[in-house]
């Protein structure tokens, strides 16, 4: 397994090598992010939801978590613009000076705070909304989540099979029990919610698309 994947090395390189390379800009981000084991969004996941934003009509697009600007800038590249949230204060710096020199500052606007807190207090409404943040609070944003998003919209919800972690039996380590348990209440709400359609796939550390509908045709 590659480190940050939850599929084989031998399938994740496969996938990564048919992937069209980053140009210089992404790939010094992604570099230099990595470097400090600061984690990005992964290259298939980035293929994967480029996909959904072009077919889906996706034009707005709520991030929770932005670290470095990395999928943010991604994101921004394929729609018309970029809410994102981040409460550490000098990854919102490093994200502004980042998002700046790819000259997308017109597109996205990082904010600097706690997500719940940004998001009980925002009336927006997103075609897409993408979990990128501490595992253990998604099941905390989902309720927030499902109301700014619009019917027909997608939630995004990154790192959810946690290393694999959340599908093994028998004795998990004190320090990663809170969140996964937390992720297995969260997998469990958001495919066996009424209002939406969740596929969960195992690329990347485990990526659910959720799309949302209403009672009826969810
Ligand atoms: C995995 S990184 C985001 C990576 C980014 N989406 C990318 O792919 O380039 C997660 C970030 O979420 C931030 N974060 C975690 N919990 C948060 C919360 N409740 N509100 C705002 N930001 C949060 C962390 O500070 C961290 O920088």
């Amino acid at each position: 397994m590659i480190d940050d994947s939850v599929a084989s090395a031998e399938i994740t390189q496969y996938l990564r090598s048919l992937l069209k390379p980053n140009d210089e800009f992404l790939r010094t981000l992604e570099k230099e992010a990595l470097e400090e084991y600061i984690p990005v969004i992964q290259p298939e996941v980035v293929q994967l939801l480029r996909v959904v934003i072009k077919s889906a009509g996706i034009k707005n697009i709520l991030e929770i978590g932005t670290a470095v600007g990395y999928s943010a800038i991604n994101f921004a590249r394929e729609c018309e613009s970029v809410v994102t949230i981040e409460r550490d204060e000098d990854m919102v710096r490093r994200a502004k000076e980042n998002i700046a020199s790819a000259g997308l500052d017109d597109k996205i606007t990082v904010v600097c705070g706690d997500a719940l807190e940004f998001m009980s207090g925002d009336n927006g409404t997103y075609d897409m909304i993408f979990i990128d943040a501490a595992k253990g609070q998604y099941i905390k944003f989902l309720p927030e989540c499902k109301r700014l998003l619009r019917t027909g919209g997608i939630l995004v919800s990154d790192n959810v099979l946690y290393r694999g972690s959340v599908a093994k039996e028998g004795f998990i380590p004190r320090k990663h029990r809170t969140i996964i348990t937390n992720l297995k209440q969260y997998l469990y709400e958001i495919s066996n919610d009424k209002e939406l359609t969740t596929s969960i796939l195992p690329i990347g550390d485990g990526v659910a698309i959720s799309r949302k509908g209403t009672d009826d045709n969810a």
